[in-house]
């Protein structure tokens, strides 16, 4: 499909942010999808891009990594998939080879711009595109492929990509770790929300939350089995955690991961546990022996990753649209959303907010078509 849209372009590195109209639509390869977009739901990594010049070489770029729209063209190579599905496509890219090494040295993600969110079309590796069942709208679809991204590969990847736990996605491996507790720090983060909802689907109980109280049955509709009020010292946070379990904490996850957060997390882990961060560690915090720190990085596109991304996505739209997955869990419930108005002009206001604090619970979705 040949023709122009409107895109958001970051202008240069740490620049500011402009509409640019005609760009091209770009054409589908083997293997991929065109997919136009009508939610794009904003990251805290789209501010940090703009604010620390991370992530990203190439400008002008064109930002945003959680998407979902209706499949417009089809490349070669592509099965399961026709034009006009509903489907939701995590930021992929062309450059299927970066090394993780290479991640953390040079903060270069899998952005390209073909392959982005903050415009009208994009494009999307079939096999990291889950159609989007019916009980699920668009919005609400353009909520969860980052978040379930980080929260899979924090949990599931192997040390040192992941916490080494057993992904619940086929019958085998089913109730590996059910009966362990887990503590899960910043549950109403959005990302904090999909490790809430893997953990009931690996039966880890108790399922331990740190969040604002005022989100505490939300959090439990979603499988948390306790909410602590995310305010509590570490002191305060060991003593209620030992009230709700004597069991070791061998697994904390720690879904805000700034260095208070981090070194509560570490400070409430046993020995031979893991703390998966969502960020870098934070080099003030103390190590031991015996206790290990983990960083995740939501991307499917690398080796060590691409086979827990395939499997999620061959089993996304069956865990949304059953609520379950082979009769475990309650996936009913995606994260609470607000649409920010004024299409792609609504990024920025949007970052902001996110920048400030000012957005508390929710995910922020735009509609790139409605950009004026
Ligand atoms: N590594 C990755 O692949 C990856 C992917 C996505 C995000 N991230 C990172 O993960 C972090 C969270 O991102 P997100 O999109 O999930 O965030 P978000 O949904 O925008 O987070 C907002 C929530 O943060 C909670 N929060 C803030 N400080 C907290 C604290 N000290 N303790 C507990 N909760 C706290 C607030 O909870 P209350 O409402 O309860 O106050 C608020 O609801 C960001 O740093 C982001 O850059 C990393």
């Amino acid at each position: 499909m040949a023709g122009n849209q409107k895109a958001l372009y970051l202008q240069s590195k740490q620049g500011s942010f402009e509409i640019v109209e005609n760009v091209d639509i770009p054409k589908p390869g083997a293997g991929q999808l065109l997919v136009r977009i009508q939610a794009s739901g904003l990251n805290p990594v789209d501010w940090k891009i703009q604010k620390y010049g991370a992530w990203i070489e190439n400008y002008p770029a064109i930002l945003g990594s959680d998407i979902a729209g209706v499949v417009e063209a089809l490349g070669d190579d592509v099965s399961g998939f026709a034009t006009g599905d509903r489907v939701q496509v995590l930021l992929t890219t062309r450059r299927d080879h970066i090394e993780l090494t290479k991640l953390r040295r040079f903060f270069q993600g899998g952005w390209t711009n073909e392959t982005s969110g903050f415009q009208q079309y994009t494009l999307a590796n079939h096999k990291l595109v889950s159609k989007i069942p019916a009980n699920i709208t668009t919005d609400e679809a353009a909520t969860i492929p980052v978040a379930i991204a980080a929260a899979a590969v924090g949990l599931y990847l192997s040390k040192p990509y992941g916490a080494g736990l057993t992904a619940p996605l086929d019958s085998e491996s089913l109730g590996k770790d059910a009966g362990k507790p887990i503590v899960i720090i910043g549950g109403a983060t959005s990302v904090g929300q999909c490790v809430i909802q893997l953990a009931k689907l690996s039966r880890f109980f108790p399922i331990i939350v740190t969040a604002s109280l005022k989100h505490e049955e939300y959090l439990k509709s979603l499988g948390a089995t306790h909410v602590l009020d995310r305010n509590l010292s570490t002191s305060a946070l060991a003593g209620e955690i030992g009230k709700i379990t004597a069991a070791p904490i061998a697994v904390v996850y720690d879904s805000v991961s700034l260095p208070g957060t981090q070194q509560t997390g570490y400070d409430l882990l046993a020995q031979g546990g893991v703390l998966a961060l969502v960020l870098e560690r934070a080099p003030e915090v103390k190590l031991v022996e015996g206790k290990d720190v983990i960083s995740a990085f939501g991307f499917f596109n690398q080796p060590h990753s691409r086979d827990l991304g395939f499997k999620l996505y061959a089993s996304l739209e069956q865990l949304l649209a059953q609520g379950t997955l082979k009769g475990l869990t309650d996936w009913d419930q995606p994260n609470r959303l607000e649409v920010v108005p004024g299409g792609l002009d609504g990024v920025v206001s949007g970052l902001q907010r996110l920048q400030n604090d000012q957005v508390s619970g929710v995910k922020l979705v735009v509609h790139p078509q409605e950009t004026a």
